[in-house]
């Protein structure tokens, strides 16, 4: 079960051009199992239908404060009955009325009206957005407590460019769960690492092995909705997950120097597919066909940082290893856990349909220091991530 499942969201649409981008953003929600209310203003009606927005949401729009006979109370009865209101895209003038306070119409009165987490997403041209009354009031409202998702640098309406643009509206979805999840994880730093590590044999190939990274990334998704500071270390050109600074690297070795230049993290996830073997000395040029026989390539091992990292972990900190096993599981899992000095585990049989390598499921068992086991059914990857930062985020304490 998602962030979003049985959410009851206002979709608040203000009258910029981007209007049209909401709607999308209204499908994904619907898609994510919200439950989503629309409210327009007389300005986002004139850039975009209601028809469209009446088709994809689960409620007809709204749009006035004195149409619905059927709504004795309606400008405090949305906002009372929300679980977050966001405004999508939200224009100067809202935004300078959510600062005042100034209810001139139902979007504004159900606002006023809700206790729910307040989510905007401003987009206007650059010269409006750098308005220092603009950015003030941005500043007062975000201080009040209301998510500003921060607009984005792009092609704007009328051929220009610059900052501005709404966000993209996958960001948009990612803030809206952020503001839905209990920040349990606020003020910590969580390093998470991806992908499959990809060791040189010649300047164009490699020795690498199946991870895709998904399971990595749906951990740092997970911990920046939960409130934590996030540094991803990817091997995978996949995008990383809104809010979650990235650092790219490519062998066993560059994995381990970026992991080590991190001295303040709270909580280590190692669900990268770190290489055991490494090609002892990789051709310093293209290996051809044409230099006579198919080439020897001496493996040597590489070194397993994550018993350095287990060795000398500091006092409060949780560490996170992954075991992708084909046989005797937990046996095996349990085994790497002690010799690793591992505070919890996360194992799975990768022989099974739909787990491990490539899928966007899971099915794992935690296992910790202690030797408690907690079993996860087959689900989707960001189910498994929240039950991982469940426990480690119970080991902090
Ligand atoms: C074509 C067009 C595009 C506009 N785009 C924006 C915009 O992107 N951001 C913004 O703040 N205002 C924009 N405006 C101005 C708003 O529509 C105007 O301030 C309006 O009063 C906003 O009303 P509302 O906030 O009730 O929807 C645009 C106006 C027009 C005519």
């Amino acid at each position: 079960m998602g962030a979003l499942t049985g959410k009851r969201i206002v979709l608040g649409v203000t009258g910029g051009i981007a209007a049209y981008k909401a709607v999308e953003v209204c499908r994904r929600l619907v898609e994510a199992g919200a439950h989503v209310q629309p409210v327009m203003t007389d300005g986002a009606l004139e850039m975009v239908g209601a028809t469209t927005f009446s088709a994809l949401a689960s409620e007809p729009v709204k749009t006035s404060l004195f149409d619905d006979p059927e709504t004795p109370i309606p400008h405090t009865r949305m906002g009372q009955a929300a679980d977050l209101v966001l405004v999508c895209p939200a224009t100067a003038r809202i935004i300078s009325d959510i600062r005042t306070g100034r209810s001139a119409d139902l979007l504004m009165s159900t606002i006023l009206a809700t206790r729910a987490p307040v989510v905007v997403c401003p987009a206007m041209h650059t010269e409006m957005w750098e308005q220092p009354a603009v950015q003030e009031n941005l500043d007062v409202i975000e201080r009040r407590g209301v998510s500003i998702v921060p607009p984005e640098r792009g092609r704007l309406a009328g051929g220009d460019t610059g900052d501005g643009r709404l966000a993209d509206p996958a960001t948009v979805v990612a803030h809206v769960e952020r503001a839905l999840t209990e920040h349990d994880l606020a003020g910590r730093h969580v390093l998470v690492t991806a992908g499959g590590t990809r060791e040189p044999i010649d300047p164009v190939r490699v020795i690498s092995n199946k991870s895709t990274g998904k399971q990595g990334y749906a951990v740092a998704a997970e911990a920046w909705a939960r409130g934590a500071r996030v540094t991803l270390v990817t091997t995978v050109e996949t995008p990383e997950p809104v809010g979650v600074h990235r650092v790219d690297v490519q062998t066993a070795a560059d994995m381990q120097r970026a992991v080590e230049s991190i001295d303040d993290a709270d909580i280590i996830v190692m669900a990268a597919a770190v290489a055991d073997f490494r090609p002892a000395d990789p051709a310093d040029h293209k290996l051809k066909k044409t230099d006579g026989a198919a080439p020897e390539i001496p493996l040597e091992k590489t070194h397993d940082f994550l018993v350095d990292l287990g060795e000398k972990k500091p006092d409060g900190q949780v560490l996170v290893g992954f075991a992708a096993e084909t046989d005797d599981l937990v046996g095996n899992a349990r085994a790497k856990l002690e010799r690793k000095k591992l505070d919890l585990i996360v194992a799975n049989d990768v022989s099974q349909p739909g787990v491990g390598f490539g899928y966007d499921t899971n099915e794992v068992v935690i296992i910790q220091a202690d030797g408690s086991c907690e079993h996860v059914p087959l689900t989707d990857k960001r189910d498994v991530a929240r039950r991982v930062l469940d426990t480690a985020a119970n080991k902090l304490g």
